[in-house]
């Protein structure tokens, strides 16, 4: 039974909806073809993932004259403090720079975002930088970065009407997905590569009450399946070609900088799948600076899987047409396994404007790089180790320099997929090919005999 009796951003007293400024935003919303040439714009309320004209992605734009960003400064800062359930979300705080949501009873929210800015040495260390910060998205309530996004996503469904929702997912997105949809009381469907995610990932799924399709086939073939599947049923599609689930997710940088004190970093890395969280930070970083909530553009670092690198290849000679997609992505980091990255020209587009680079890291370099956050503490899934491998090569090669400030995306938290930590620190891990990978920071468990003296012997010896 499905109920939409949880508790939305209604509030008994009534919400102030957006301070000074971002009232008058409101109206000059729209979609844009992101194709210069083109630049169609749509009305919020059509149902679009690429520009009926020319086939671009679009995405959401407004007109920021008018806008009081040292006001909105302050307001972000004051509503931390308050009850209400859109000021708590980390999301919804941010609500002037994604001004398009006319009544706050539409909002669904499970106070996502909040999540932590965690400095650790050791990693820094690894990599070769004085210091690296975590943006640890992890801390989610589904505990993914989608969460971000999908609060947006799903209140638009609610907004134009939607009953149903789909998406294809490496584990992430549906999870999120599943979870917002119930919560608001539509029907979850979701399509999923059968046997390539995470048992962590299914699960939630599951109990988050989605109808679950696990396909033969690969993620990019699911994507074109699903997309054909939403437009012949009416399905709202909140796959990351969804723009408005970017305009959630761009909420990350902004809450990242609020963290600084608006003094922007000299790099964000993220892991790099089908792109949409390169956008999301792209975007958002450049309409900060548009609005001069901050005065310097933060390079954008994107790391993917040696296995699963298109983007990595294509930045090696970007041409407009030049775009390779990979047939036959393999990694073991399951999230991050996609060859035909949708939202590529955005992810471009925003390297471009900031400056930037892109690396690939091997199996075995996620496998350590992901033990060594664990090390400290933090933890996280596969997918979002491959921004500390990255960084450790991009630092070798003197692109990061090592006194620059680097914050790296942590995607998803440590319980995602236990079977890969299990393998790896008990020498079991291998390559899609079968390679053994090395357990370089393994931490093997020991079987112990019922007896304090043995243990004690077993103490002295590791301590
Ligand atoms: N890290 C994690 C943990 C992810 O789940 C994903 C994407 C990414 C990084 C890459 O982000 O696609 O925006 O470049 N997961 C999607 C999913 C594809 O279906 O959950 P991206």
């Amino acid at each position: 039974m499905r109920s939409s009796t949880l508790e939305t951003a209604s509030a008994p007293s009534p919400v102030t909806l957006y301070a000074h400024g971002a009232e008058t935003l409101k109206a000059s919303a729209a979609l844009v073809c992101i194709e210069v040439a083109c630049g169609e714009r749509y009305a919020l309320s059509e149902v679009l993932y690429q520009c009926p004209r020319c086939g671009s992605l679009l995405e959401v734009a407004y007109d920021w004259r008018g806008a009081d960003s040292t006001l909105w400064k302050q307001t972000w800062r004051a509503r931390r403090m308050d009850n209400q359930a859109l000021n708590q979300s980390g999301v919804w705080r941010y609500r002037e720079m994604f001004p398009f949501v006319d009544d706050a009873a539409q909002v669904v929210t499970l106070r996502e975002g909040n999540t932590p800015l965690l400095q650790s040495p050791g990693a820094a260390q690894y990599a070769g930088l004085h210091s690296i910060a975590f943006k640890h998205q992890g801390f989610n309530p589904t505990h993914s970065f989608k969460d971000n996004g999908m609060t947006v996503g799903v209140t638009q469904a609610r907004r134009i009407g939607r009953k149903r929702v789909a998406c294809v997912s490496t584990g992430n997105t549906s999870a999120s997905m599943a979870a917002y949809a119930s919560a608001a009381g539509l029907t979850p469907v979701i399509f999923l590569p059968h046997g390539n995610i995470s048992f962590g990932k299914l699960s939630q799924a599951l109990e988050y009450g989605a109808l679950t399709l696990q396909v033969d086939a690969n993620f990019d073939q699911i994507l074109a399946l699903v997309r054909q599947v939403s437009e012949r049923s009416g399905v709202y599609l909140l796959n990351s070609i969804n723009p408005f689930r970017i305009e959630g997710q761009k909420t990350m940088g902004l809450e990242l900088l609020d963290q600084l004190d608006w003094q922007a970093p000299d790099w964000l890395v993220v892991p790099g799948g089908n792109l949409g969280n390169t956008a999301a930070f792209g975007k958002g970083f450049l309409e900060a600076y548009r609005l001069g909530l901050i005065s310097k553009l933060p390079k954008l670092g994107v790391v993917q899987a040696e296995g699963a690198a298109p983007f990595y290849r294509f930045m090696l000679d970007p041409k407009p047409k030049g775009f390779v997609p990979e047939t036959n992505p393999e990694t073991l980091a399951t999230a991050i396994r996609i060859g035909d990255p949708v939202s590529w020209p955005k992810a471009w587009n925003a390297i471009r404007e900031a400056g930037g680079a892109v690396e690939s890291a091997s199996e075995q370099e996620i496998a350590d790089a992901k033990a060594v956050i664990g090390r400290a503490g933090i933890g996280c899934e596969p997918a979002s180790a491959a921004t500390l491998a990255g960084i450790r090569k991009l630092v070798a090669k003197g692109v990061i320099g090592a006194d620059e400030q680097v914050v790296a995306v942590l995607t998803g938290s440590v319980l995602k997929d236990p079977d890969y930590i299990f393998k790896y620190h008990t020498g079991q891990l291998k390559t899609p090919g079968g390679e053994p990978i090395v357990s370089t920071f393994g931490n093997q468990p020991m079987v112990v005999p019922n007896d304090a003296d043995a243990i004690l012997r077993v103490l002295d010896g590791v301590a």
